[in-house]
């Protein structure tokens, strides 16, 4: 039996973490089985496009309840029997009904040192505080906004020449190695127990 395990990505952007995690996916021990967005025409379908992962659009809006939000979502990833949910980059809050389904199996990346620098703009956030060292958490997902547990942490230093976009560079480049390894130790983890 294969142990390649299989997983679907979560984003509502770029799908830069999307595309990276796809590249390494022999490396990490998994199959990417498909990417869904929140977002309509999103960059992150095009990469899905020319990677040849297969991709849905499932809007909220077009739900009459997040339920059916949710519903549309889990219809899609047991379709594609996948085990695990990588959330890359995605902005919707998803509700404890959706996230129990998935227990330890839902993970999550931040650009910051949490808990500092939680919600949607980690990176600005602290870039406009003024820290010296920021960097990048993947954790497991609970019911609360970038609450999980934490699984791995890489600190990223700022330099007194960074600007801000120098320094999401940094972050992003931090993120592309973190990712992976941390997906590989959670599902290394689960085949200990
Ligand atoms: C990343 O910085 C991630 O940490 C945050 O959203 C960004 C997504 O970027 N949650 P991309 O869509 O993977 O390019």
């Amino acid at each position: 039996m294969s142990n390649v395990k299989r997983v679907a990505v979560l984003a509502s952007g770029g799908g830069s973490n999307f595309e990276n995690i796809v590249k390494k996916e022999a490396d990490i021990g998994i199959e990417v089985v498909g990417l869904i967005v929140d977002k309509k025409d999103v960059f992150a379908l095009e990469r899905a496009e020319y990677l040849s992962v297969p991709s849905e659009t499932v809007v909220r809006k077009d739900y009459p309840s997040k339920a059916a939000f949710e519903e549309k979502m889990i219809e899609l990833i047991e379709s594609w029997q996948a085990e695990y949910v990588v959330l890359a980059g995605f902005m919707a809050i998803l509700s404890p009904e959706f996230i129990d389904r998935y227990e330890r199996n839902i993970l999550n990346i931040h650009p910051s040192l949490l808990p500092a620098f939680k919600g949607a703009n980690g990176i600005r956030d602290a870039y406009e505080y003024g820290v010296k060292i920021s960097g990048v958490t993947v954790h497991h997902v609970d019911s609360g906004i970038d609450t999980g547990e934490i699984i791995m942490q890489q600190a990223v230093p700022l330099s007194d020449t960074d600007t801000l976009e120098s320094f999401e560079e940094k972050i992003h480049a931090a993120e592309y190695v973190l990712y992976p390894e941390a997906i590989k130790k959670v599902i290394n983890m689960n085949k200990e127990h």
